[in-house]
């Protein structure tokens, strides 16, 4: 019965409202921060929707197969697996990369450090880039897409990491090299104009502290190495050229260290630039 007592036919089970608000209720309840955004997401995925389409269809009922496959993506993220990894693709600036977890996923604040990057090479026809610690390959990929004629290197140690990359290197058809190097070892000699890197920064005394979705997901040396951000700086300093530039993403507090390093280095026009929730994110330099 209806508020004014009127007869209604009840709401049919499995419509596309429904599965939605049940979905989203059991992600709520699992600890999901953004319980709804995950469910159309997911439902999306399920039925082949756009989300915005989800909307028009509330009272479209799953098929079979729908409500399986939806059954499926919902359970994986209430089980705390990252939406972007249940997905298994997620955008970063102007790309839609392969994302799983032998590698990070792609951060918003790590947008802002490609549009730093991307000023630093700004008047340069075919400037040499080295993204070092590529993960997926997305700061790379971003600065082959949008600074024509760079010429872009992205190094990491993990295996499965270069492996990911290579795939997004050939879904997006942009020209990135890959290869395995230890950034402990010093950086490849180069020379570079741009040395661009979001290096592990995770403290490792908080890593368990970090939410279910980091912690048990995401790989751990993709999050944390002890030294790593003083060993990108100094091995950057190593192989720019004069005039070439270094920009770093770093973690909350860490600013001001980095960019005192980078001044007592003989680094120039230092600028740190926050993110979007305010905290100073971004640490750039250039070699005189
Ligand atoms: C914070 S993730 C950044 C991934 C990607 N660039 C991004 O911004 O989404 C750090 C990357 O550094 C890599 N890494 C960790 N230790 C390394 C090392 N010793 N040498 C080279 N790469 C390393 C990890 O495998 C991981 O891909």
């Amino acid at each position: 019965m209806s508020d004014d007592g009127s007869a209604r036919p009840a709401p049919a089970a499995n419509t596309v409202g429904h599965v939605l608000r049940l979905s989203t209720a059991h992600l709520a309840t699992r600890g999901s921060e953004t319980p709804r955004l995950d469910a159309e997401l997911l439902l999306a995925r399920a039925t082949g929707l756009e989300r915005i389409e989800l909307y028009m269809a509330f009272d479209r009922p799953l098929n079979a197969t729908e409500l399986d496959v939806a059954r499926e993506l919902v359970g994986r993220r209430a089980r705390r697996e990252p939406l972007q990894y249940v997905l298994g693709e997620w955008g970063f600036r102007r790309l839609l990369l392969t994302v799983d977890p032998r590698a990070l996923i792609p951060r918003p604040e790590t947008e802002i450090l490609v549009e730093r990057a991307l000023a630093l090479i700004a008047g340069s026809e075919a400037p040499r880039v080295l993204d070092v610690g590529t993960g997926t390959g997305a700061i790379a990929l971003a600065l082959a897409d949008e600074h024509a004629g760079a010429l872009v290197t992205g190094i990491d140690s993990s295996a499965d990491a270069l492996a990911l990359a290579a795939e997004n290197v050939a879904r997006t058809g942009l020209a990135v090299q890959l290869a395995a190097h230890n950034l402990f070892d010093g950086l490849p000699s180069g020379p570079w104009d741009l040395v661009v890197s979001n290096p592990p920064y995770v403290d490792a005394a908080d890593l368990a502290t970090l939410q279910p979705e980091v912690r048990d997901w995401e790989p751990h040396q993709a999050l944390s190495a002890e030294g790593a951000v003083e060993a990108v700086v100094r091995g950057a300093y190593d192989v720019l050229t004069s005039g070439g530039g270094l920009a770093l993403e770093i973690g909350a507090g860490q600013a001001g260290a980095v960019a005192t390093l980078l001044r007592e280095l003989g680094l120039i026009e230092v600028v740190v630039s926050r993110d979007l929730a305010d905290v100073e994110r971004i640490v750039e330099g250039v070699r005189p």
